[in-house]
């Protein structure tokens, strides 16, 4: 969307909330819905970054095991953030959509959406697999507590934890590769300053945000 497009939308979007009587919407993300967006980002990547190692066969066992730990520590962290970041989802207003169309804003809210369910799915995933797996052993919580396992070892739970993880950490990184992609489309062809609105600033429509 152009930048006059968008401030189009945002002007808009003000005038129809006010008569209606409602407060201007805003126009970026709350700054905590930020914060926990790009920490959300920073982690997944480390997660990614561990997994391999960890799992690596050659590698010493002493390693290995602290490996896991830090990866399943890091996954329980990405699950808090992402029940704050829902909660915080119904409590604080949206900026409105950046994209026009049905079509693209249906296609945005469902990418975002299989973000979410990703997100949501590889942690419990993830701890059901650690739970469920042969070889018990516990997790340690930043080595600060120990994580009580919802269930015990079942080869047969196990390996479908293990099918499903996998297939949330594929599905995550394909949807995060179009979101990306989209996020690129909008900053260099559309020249919109969407990344703006995923970044700390005053929520009050502003014309930074539009030029
Ligand atoms: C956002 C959070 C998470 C991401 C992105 C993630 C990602 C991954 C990836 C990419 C793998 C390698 C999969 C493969 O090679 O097939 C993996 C493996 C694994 N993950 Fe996660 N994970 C997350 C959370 C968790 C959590 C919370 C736990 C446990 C509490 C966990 C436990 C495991 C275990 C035990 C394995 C190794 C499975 C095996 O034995 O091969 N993960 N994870
Ligand atoms: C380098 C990678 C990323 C970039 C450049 C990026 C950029 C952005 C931008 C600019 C927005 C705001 C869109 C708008 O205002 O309409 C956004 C929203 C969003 N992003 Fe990302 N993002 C990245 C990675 C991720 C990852 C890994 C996730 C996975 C959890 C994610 C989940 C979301 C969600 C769910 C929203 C919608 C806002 C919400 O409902 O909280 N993003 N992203």
């Amino acid at each position: 969307m152009s930048p006059e497009a968008l401030s189009g939308e945002v002007a808009a979007g003000s005038r129809q909330e006010n008569a209606s009587g409602e407060a201007n919407p805003p126009a970026r993300w709350h700054p905590a819905l930020v914060a926990l967006h790009w920490l959300t980002l920073i982690l997944i990547a480390a997660q990614f970054l561990i997994a391999s190692p960890m799992q690596d066969e050659t590698r010493n066992l002493v390693e290995r095991f602290e490996l896991y730990q830090l990866h399943k520590s890091i996954g329980l962290t990405v699950a808090g953030f992402v029940v704050a970041r829902l909660l915080l989802r119904l409590l604080v207003k949206p900026p409105p959509s950046a994209n026009d169309g049905r079509l693209l804003r249906f296609a945005s809210d469902a990418v975002h959406a299989g973000l979410y369910l990703c997100v949501v799915a590889l942690p419990v995933t993830g701890l059901l697999l650690a739970a469920s797996s042969p070889i018990q052993i516990p997790t340690l919580y930043f080595g600060l507590f120990q994580v009580p396992h919802p269930i015990g070892p079942d080869k047969a739970t196990y390996e479908l934890m293990l099918r499903l993880h996998d297939f949330a950490g594929n599905a995550l990184l394909a949807l995060g590769a179009v979101h990306f992609a989209a996020a690129a489309v909008h900053v260099v062809f559309w020249r919109d300053n969407l990344l703006r609105r995923m970044w700390f600033g005053s929520r009050k429509a502003q014309p930074s945000l539009r030029a």
